[in-house]
């Protein structure tokens, strides 16, 4: 759980919550099964519905995209809130105030430089009007009044006039210069940005956390922007993603360009589904944070060989986290235009035609890997079969992964198979496997899904031997804590932990209901791990003491096990 705010408290919120009156509000719930409700995914794209919610877990969880979690995902992820927020207003809705303790004080002193920069934003923009020659060179690169507000386009003047008008106080200052807004030499603050066309930067929720700033003339740097500061990471923010969602609840496409001036065109001529990076190389992070609002990405590079670089380094990046139900394209602008001039001069149908066209991420793995080799050489065939999986291999296990594979079977005609691909089938019926990992995963589900069973367990299993068994026995104990304790609350123990996707996922995973009851069936699973694991030790005692090995107490503990052993 979060730290700063008490856990109890959160507990709290998330039992007196109804997760599916929460959603139901907002995604209207319909067909019911059991005890799931079902809609269409409002965090992809898709005509049935799988986007389960369920009553009893106190849990949602997404068949097509694997989203899933408790009220306060839902809320982080649908209404776009930070962590705390959205535990500000589940409280909120059950009339209660969130405690706040020293860090949340800290959370408050962001709010100070959130305020500040979005004074500073409205400060540029004011000054825009201001500056004859600034307001003309906007219009000279035929951006409209009405992105010049959806924008807030601004203008730094000449001298320290923000240090002027917005730091009056030591205190104001001080948060001027957090905010990577001022310079500093020696002792004395100075503006960063001087006649510059100021682009605010968003964050997706439109909260101002940094700036670009342009040169109307030739000089140099062309552009500057904001350092990296605790509200702005240049490999987090997406400049104009905030604007898109703005226009767009769902985003069947997103289009991702380098430049905020190719941004701000593009939406200007109508396509509004564009995001730009903040000139540097597309991280990871910022394409991974997409899926939830679109399935198709598309890069959008210039031609030359600068671009051609960027595409391939962006490939890279993309590679190990593609999931099956995004789809990737590429598309490379004519020589010298970028999508601001491009856009302009043959317009948004032109334009969008393509983005329908582009190549998609195989055609481009491809064809980038076919250059300067001979297929029809066994040499060239060898060299390309290796390279193509040297890249294929850092997919995630999934039906893209060997949608690929098939692809490269069939253009080099060759029976190919990918040594570090194994394809695991995971068991989802564990019962008939006494297998001891999948017994365990077996009572973990059970446990997860229904924690009151926790209450029948009088002693944790002994750890060591059967691998997660740590986790099971931390669940377990705090499950015997609570009274009740849904799967959602649960599951908020492990927010930011790294068991917590393995633990969603058991906790949607469909169980056969057991014949015995669930109970006996979840004491059962755990009697025979134990066995399991005395016999181990029992095993591992006996060897020892055909070394002769043994200590006199170990022996005694060997003839107790034996003895205890049914
Ligand atoms: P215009 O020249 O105004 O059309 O801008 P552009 O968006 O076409 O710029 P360009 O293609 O030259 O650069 C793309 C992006 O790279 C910009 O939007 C900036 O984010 C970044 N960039 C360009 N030049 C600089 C620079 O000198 N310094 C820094 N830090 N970033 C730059
Ligand atoms: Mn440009």
């Amino acid at each position: 759980m979060a730290d700063h705010i008490p856990k109890e408290f959160l507990e709290l919120v998330l039992q007196r919550i109804d997760l599916v009156a929460l959603i139901d509000a907002r995604v209207p719930l319909r067909k019911k099964t059991g005890n799931n409700y079902f809609a269409c995914c409002p965090f992809h794209q898709e005509k049935t519905a799988s986007f389960s919610v369920s009553h009893s877990k106190q849990f949602y969880y997404c068949f097509g995209c694997g989203a899933h979690g408790n009220a306060i995902d839902f809320l982080m992820n649908y209404d776009r809130l930070r962590f705390p927020e959205a535990v500000e207003t589940l409280a909120k809705q059950i009339g209660m105030a969130v405690p706040h303790s020293k860090t949340s004080e800290k959370a408050l002193s962001f709010q100070h430089l959130y305020t500040t920069l979005d004074e500073a934003a409205a400060f540029y923009h004011a000054q825009l009007r201001q500056a004859p020659k600034a307001f003309a060179y906007i219009k000279q690169r035929g951006i409209s009044e009405e992105i010049i507000r959806t924008f807030r386009l601004g203008y730094a003047p000449r001298g320290d006039t923000l240090l002027q008008t917005l730091g009056k106080t030591e205190e104001a200052r001080k948060a001027l210069q957090e905010t990577g807004i001022l310079n500093q030499k020696d002792t004395r603050f100075y503006d960063r940005f001087h006649e510059r066309i100021i682009f605010p930067i968003d964050d997706r929720r439109g909260r101002c956390v940094g700036f670009g700033g342009r040169v109307m003339d030739n000089s140099e740097p062309k552009y500057l922007n904001s350092p990296e500061t605790p509200l702005f990471q240049k490999g987090h923010e997406l400049y104009g993603l905030h604007q898109a969602l703005q226009v767009n609840r769902q985003l069947p496409r997103l289009l991702i360009v380098e430049g905020y001036m190719d941004m701000i065109s593009l939406f200007q001529y109508g396509i509004t589904y564009a995001a730009a990076t903040l000139g540097t190389a597309t991280t990871a992070y910022q394409v991974q944070s997409l899926f939830r609002y679109t399935s198709e990405i598309v890069f959008c590079f210039d031609g030359d060989n600068a671009g051609r670089r960027a595409a391939w380094r962006a490939l890279q990046v993309i590679l190990p986290i593609v999931p099956d139900h995004v789809q990737f394209r590429f598309l490379f602008l004519p020589d010298n235009e970028d999508p601001d001039s491009l856009v302009r001069r043959e317009g948004k149908i032109a334009f969008e035609k393509r983005v329908t066209e582009a190549q998609t991420l195989s055609q481009y793995l491809f064809q980038t890997l076919m250059t300067d080799i001979d297929l029809s050489t066994v040499d060239g065939k060898t060299r390309y079969i290796n390279a193509a999986l040297e890249h294929i291999k850092h997919l995630p296990e999934g039906i893209f992964k060997n949608a690929l594979l098939t692809d490269l079977r069939q253009k080099t005609r060759t029976d190919i198979s990918l040594s570090v691909e194994k394809q695991s089938v995971v068991s989802t019926r564990p019962k008939t496997s006494s297998n001891r990992s999948s017994l365990l995963r077996y009572a973990l589900s059970l446990l997860i899904q229904f924690p009151d069973l926790a209450q029948h367990v009088t002693e944790p299993i002994p750890s060591g031997i059967i691998p997660g068994t740590e986790l099971f026995n931390q669940i377990l104990e705090i499950a015997q804590q609570k009274k009740t304790l849904s799967t959602g609350t649960l599951l908020e123990f492990f927010r930011t932990q790294p068991e917590e996707k393995w633990l969603a996922s058991l906790a949607q995973e469909e169980l056969s209901l057991p014949q015995n009851g669930l109970l006996s069936e979840f004491l059962g699973a755990i009697h025979k791990m134990r066995k399991q694991i005395k016999a181990h030790f029992i095993q591992k005692m006996l060897e020892k003491a055909a070394l002769g090995s043994l200590s006199s107490e170990e022996k005694h503990e060997l003839n107790q096990l034996i003895i205890e052993k049914e």
